[in-house]
């Protein structure tokens, strides 16, 4: 991997990356509220220049090259080479021409300082090494006034999405509680921690918001599971570790476990994110 060193978090979204694009059909339907919540919380409009970090196989960059239309463009960054290559394959499939690539890690931006109108990740503030480094990065590269806008899981409790797999492979594997300060899905799911850190490198009018909405999309509890064990580099890690026949009971219990969520055989989990915006100051 060019120039960025390979860290543990690194390796496991390598290995992820052929299965975000197997899945990038359902995973684009399922989060879009969140992109539509980030293109109005940061204020997106026609003509803006947006930078997108971490994002994976293409999302929200290519849904908000739409939104800034023809005069606008989106650079979609990711420190996975793999990530970018799908996200290249996904705006060329899908005709979108106003976005351009890069591979790099999200705290060592390649771009001159007050580059974009806005910067925004979804989901994935959350794995980087150094926050406030990277935070502090996505400030640099932004204009005067303009805004950055971070969405982040809130608590897995709150999010049946999450809990219900883990609740269920828990009781097949001993696993030891992931330290709430490294990096991983729910590690920005306190009210007010990812909201401080954006303050403390310096963006202004610093705010947070919940957004409730449903992860939904026309798929069956089979290729829910089907997904989440192949999406998610811890789960994969760990369902490698026992026989296959424990796998199968697990998928079986996850796929009764989530019926209640599948109205008409189709994924609608209540969800639960944050939002978190900030500005440059001038
Ligand atoms: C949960 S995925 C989110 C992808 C996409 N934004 C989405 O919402 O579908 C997290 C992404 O963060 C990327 N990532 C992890 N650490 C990173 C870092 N230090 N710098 C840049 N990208 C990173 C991973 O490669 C992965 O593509």
């Amino acid at each position: 991997m060019s120039q960025i060193q390979e860290t543990e978090v690194l390796r496991e979204w390598r290995q992820s990356a052929s299965y975000w694009q197997k899945h990038i059909g359902t995973i684009h339907t399922m989060f879009s509220p969140v992109t539509q919540a980030l293109i109005e919380d940061a204020g997106l409009k026609e003509g803006d220049a947006v930078l997108d970090v971490a994002g994976g196989p293409g999302e929200p960059s290519l849904t908000i090259a739409e939104a800034v239309g023809p005069t606008g463009s989106v650079t979609c960054t990711d420190a996975v080479a793999e990530m970018i290559s799908a996200a290249q394959s996904e705006a060329l499939r899908r005709g979108v021409r106003n976005v351009t690539f890069r591979q790099c890690a999200a705290d060592s931006l390649p771009f001159e300082s007050r580059t974009f109108d806005a910067v925004v990740s979804r989901l994935g503030a959350m794995f980087f090494p150094d926050p406030a480094a990277a935070l502090r990065e996505m400030l640099r590269v932004t204009k005067s006034e303009g805004a950055i806008s971070l969405a982040v899981w809130d608590k897995s409790e709150l999010n049946p999405f999450s809990y219900v797999v883990t609740n269920v492979v828990s009781r097949y594997i001993d696993a030891a509680p992931a330290d709430p300060n490294a990096p991983g899905a729910f590690r920005f799911a306190e009210a007010g921690a990812l909201a401080q850190i954006l303050k403390d490198v310096g963006a202004r009018d610093v705010e947070e918001r919940v957004l409730k909405f449903n992860i939904a999309a026309p798929i069956s509890p089979k290729e829910f599971w089907e997904m989440r064990s192949e999406t998610s580099g811890t789960l994969r890690e760990k369902l490698a570790t026992i026989p296959p026949h424990r796998c199968e009971l697990i998928e079986q219990e996850v796929q009764d476990a989530v019926r209640e969520f599948f109205p008409n055989n189709q994924m609608q989990f209540p969800a639960q994110m944050i939002i978190v915006t900030g500005n440059k100051a001038s």
